[in-house]
């Protein structure tokens, strides 16, 4: 858990103190900041501008941008596009997700992978392609999912698959 520098988020607010839009902007400038919105930061907004938590919330999850969670350190992107469809892509993310304990659109326990699907990457005759931080595995066999993750989990060396 980041350390909450209240002082910081005081002057966060004198800043847009009055001005159109000001909640939004202040959750992009603690986004920026943290890359995502920590809860105890929203409820020292709370606190120092008298608006609801709950107002808060709801302006957190209307817009995509935010993110709730902390950034997982390696984002896996598995392309369910037509292609990739047809060539075994749901295989392939019934693999990493059965690996990881995760299902699409969530974050390992210990931040170390998010899950994405996405349509087409654009190299469909590559089909099935899996992505990871932007670097694409084509062609990819069920049975080779382990190996990729490993590359990353030994990089890390505390991270079993
Ligand atoms: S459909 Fe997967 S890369 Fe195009």
């Amino acid at each position: 858990m980041e350390n909450i520098n209240t002082e910081e988020i005081k002057s966060l607010i004198q800043k847009w103190k009055g001005k159109d839009g000001n909640l939004v902007m202040i959750l992009h400038e603690i986004q920026n900041r943290y890359g995502y919105v920590p809860r105890p930061v929203s409820l020292e907004v709370s606190k120092e501008t008298g608006i609801p938590l709950a107002r808060i919330y709801e302006v957190i999850t209307f817009y995509n941008y935010f993110e709730l969670c902390p950034p997982a350190k390696h984002t896996i992107s598995v392309c369910m596009g037509t292609a990739c469809y047809l060539k075994g892509a749901p295989e392939l993310l019934e693999e990493i997700e059965t690996l990881l304990h995760v299902q699409e659109g969530q974050s390992t326990e210990d931040g170390q992978f998010h899950v994405n699907v996405v349509r087409c990457l654009g190299c469909c005759g590559l089909a099935p392609v899996v992505s990871i931080d932007g670097k694409i595995f084509g062609k990819v066999k069920k049975s080779e999912i382990m190996e990729i993750l490993s590359r990353y989990t030994h990089e890390e060396n505390n991270v079993k698959v």
